[in-house]
């Protein structure tokens, strides 16, 4: 198991609550910013650890902060993003529901720095009993002086309000969640301007995803640099993946970011294999948005080299045989998955989200839902499998948020690797619609994992 910093004390009894994590050594980054060190100090420690948003788009943390625009008598705000809709995501639930404490230290750290004394966390409406456990951490926070008025004396204040969502994806979008926050339909605003410069209530606003939050607190416990020690290239510290499908072991974790992704998915630390011993088939390593990959260039690049677990790796050979680390969602798929299925279960999914703002995005996501369940219906045609790519070809890049972007990716990639099961689907129609159907694109791992 390599380094753990945010998971290190999951198993400690009661570790949810106050005094067991301050017991073990909780709110010391609190002390140790508030105490000795300068807003600015913080952000240049968050800026060398090298820490990327790890809500989905990988942007530098320190970089993110300094672009906050700081008018004179204007408040400013940090919103913490704990919306995650995106299928196969649910790591900052684990991190909320077990360790909440780890968000609220990094938030008040995180605060500081930017200047907030009023901070949100935006959580997804079906989180609600993670609400009464956060709830309770922030009251215990400010029983103990490390939330609320003159925090440890320093006198900087700053209160936590928790929000709930309603239960779209797309208010995961952080200007349709600035927009939601503030009470309205959340829909997406057209950027520029950035919510740096305009974002909730036109105040200058950072929005951070729980886990980039979080390990706030071991960049300024450890020190920038040493943070930035722990991985490799740009892809520093530890990254939080919540693993499902067909695997033996699903749930969440940490890993750093040295590891393959064949010892990620067998061995018994991870994943522990495929399901009933069968053959990995494909994998979408970051949460439903990013390209599925098939198991050949899932474990190797295309240059043949062994693929690893982060940012660079997931990334290499662009969107024609690489994919991207996303969320850390990583959903795997075993020989026996019909990819043309999964494909319109996805589609279904952001046809349904599409908040309908702009028409590649409302029309575009509905048409594609459509033609891929007349394949799955044996009605497809073979002309309909280039349709489906021009579809989704129009969309990429021409809506007002990435939620449009999120729904072509998925089957942009289906068609590109496994375009011979949607053949198949047309020429074995009447099978295509009883059974599960799974095309040979397997791989055996490349070696034996310990
Ligand atoms: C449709 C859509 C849904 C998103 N959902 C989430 C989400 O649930 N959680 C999250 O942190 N970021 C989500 N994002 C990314 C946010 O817009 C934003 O980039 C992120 O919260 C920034 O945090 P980070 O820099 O710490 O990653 C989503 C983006 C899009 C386009
Ligand atoms: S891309 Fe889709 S979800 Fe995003 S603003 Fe346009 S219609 Fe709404």
């Amino acid at each position: 198991m390599g380094r753990q910093l945010l998971l290190a004390k999951k198993d400690v009894e009661g570790i949810r609550y106050f005094d067991t994590y301050r017991r073990e050594g909780g709110y010391r980054s609190v002390e140790k910013a508030l105490k000795t060190m300068s807003p600015d100090a913080v952000t240049e420690e968050v800026k060398k650890s090298g820490l990327r948003g790890r809500g989905g788009a990988g942007f530098p943390a320190g970089m993110k902060w300094s672009f906050l625009a700081k008018p004179e008598g204007v408040p400013r705000h940090l919103v913490v993003n704990a919306d995650e809709s995106e299928p196969g995501t649910f790591k900052d639930r684990y991190l909320m529901e077990y360790i909440p404490h780890s968000l609220i230290e990094g938030m008040v750290v995180s605060s500081f720095a930017l200047g907030s004394n009023v901070s949100y966390i935006y959580i997804r409406g079906e989180y609600a009993w993670i609400v009464e456990i956060l709830e309770q951490a922030i009251q215990e926070a400010k029983n103990n002086g490390f939330l609320g008025k003159n925090i440890l004396g320093s006198g900087f204040d700053c209160e936590i309000y928790v929000q709930r969502g309603a239960g779209a994806y797309i208010c995961g979008e952080e200007t349709a969640l600035i927009e939601s926050l503030e009470g309205k339909r959340g829909n997406p605003r057209i950027k520029p301007p950035f919510p740096a410069i305009k974002g909730v209530w036109d105040r200058p606003t950072v929005v951070n995803n729980v886990e980039t939050i979080a390990a706030v607190v071991p960049v300024i416990n450890e020190g920038g640099e040493e943070y930035a020690k722990i991985g490799v290239g740009k892809s520093t510290g530890t990254k939080l993946i919540s693993a499902c499908g067909n695997i033996n072991n699903p749930g969440v974790f940490e890993i750093d970011m040295t590891i393959s992704v064949e010892e990620f998915i067998y061995s018994d630390e991870y994943c522990g294999g495929i399901k009933n011993n069968k053959r990995l088939k494909a994998c979408i390593p970051g949460g439903s948005s990013v390209p599925i990959l098939p198991a050949n260039l899932l474990l190797k690049t295309a240059k043949g080299e062994s693929r690893l677990m982060n940012y660079e790796s997931l990334a290499d050979g662009g969107f024609a045989t690489g994919t991207s680390m996303g969320s850390g969602g990583f959903i795997v798929l075993d020989e026996d998955q019909c990819v043309v299925k999964h494909t319109y279960t996805l589609a279904r999914f952001y046809r349904h989200e599409s908040c309908g703002q702009c028409s590649p995005c409302r029309e575009g996501t509905g048409w594609m839902e459509k033609l891929l369940l007349r394949f799955e219906n044996g009605m497809g045609k073979m002309s309909d499998i280039d349709l489906l790519w021009d579809i989704q070809r129009r969309i990429e890049g021409n809506t007002i948020c990435p939620l449009g972007d999120a729904a072509a990716w998925p089957v942009a990639a289906a068609i590109r690797h496994f375009r011979d099961e949607f053949e198949w689907h047309v020429t074995n129609a009447a099978e295509a619609t009883t059974r599960n159907y799974g095309l040979a694109h397997y791989a055996e791992p490349l070696s034996v994992v310990a």
